[in-house]
């Protein structure tokens, strides 16, 4: 990749990618301890998985073309906002609400941007939560905020992802109707399960709360004598 400008001082490939590394582990890590964190406190794990990755050079250079610019690394890094990106994946819906403030309260993050494609889905039937986001990486010499991309979403919902990326991959975009039109059909049951799950959720919550309530009630009843 051709050099130019300069941003932030990074003038290598090599440098971009070394924060781009740096800024997954810390993000990654500081999320993996507030599941830590949340388990310990409320016995409940709202992340059951971590996905993280790098983008590749060739994607990198794709997408810098799509959008009409220049491949230079200046480019790469103001305009590439998911070079480095982590996937949250939880249980509910309730969860990626959660996961999203508990990101947005931490001190050292920047919420750059977020976008909400579980209220706005795409035309796709595609959802998720995006969060741009910045992280302080501390060199030797300066501190370089280090933009990392989380999306959030329930298994339902990187299930449909998945399987929708891989049917439009075939197509290269230019699916015909009809299976953008089922896999849309599909994005919908696939809401439906996730509406149901949380509400199923919701009820068990709700029963064993009411049988430890009765338990208690009929404990005071037998020590009242
Ligand atoms: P790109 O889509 O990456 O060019 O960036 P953008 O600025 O349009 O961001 P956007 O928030 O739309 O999407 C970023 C990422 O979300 C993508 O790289 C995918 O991982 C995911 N994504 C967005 N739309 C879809 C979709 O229709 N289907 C699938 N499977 N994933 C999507
Ligand atoms: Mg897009």
């Amino acid at each position: 990749m051709e050099l130019n400008k300069m941003q932030d001082g990074i003038d290598s490939w090599e440098t971009a990618m070394f924060l781009y590394n740096s800024a997954l582990k810390e993000v990654g890590t500081k999320l993996e301890i507030l599941n830590d964190e949340f388990a310990h406190i409320h016995n409940y794990n709202p992340i059951e998985y971590i996905k993280s990755r790098i983008k590749t050079p060739e994607s990198i250079v794709k997408k810098l073309k799509r959008g009409g610019y220049e491949i230079c690394i200046d480019n790469m890094i103001r305009h590439v906002n998911d070079i480095a990106g982590i996937r949250l994946v939880c249980s509910f819906t309730s969860d990626i609400y959660r996961l999203s403030d508990m990101i947005g309260k931490q001190n050292d993050l920047t919420v750059v941007s977020v976008k909400d494609y579980i209220k706005n889905p795409k035309e796709s039937g595609y959802k998720s939560f995006h969060m741009l986001v910045t992280v302080p990486i501390f060199l030797s010499d300066r501190v370089v905020d280090t933009k990392v991309e989380i999306q959030i979403r329930t298994i339902a919902m990187d299930f449909w992802a998945s399987l929708e990326h891989k049917i439009y991959y075939k197509f290269e975009g230019n699916a015909p109707d009809y299976i953008s039109r089922d896999l849309r059909e599909c994005a919908n049951i696939v809401a439906n399960l996730d509406a149901k799950m949380l509400q199923l959720n919701r009820a068990i919550l709700e029963a064993k709360e009411n049988q430890a309530i009765n338990q208690a009630v009929k404990q005071e009843a037998y020590k009242a004598g």
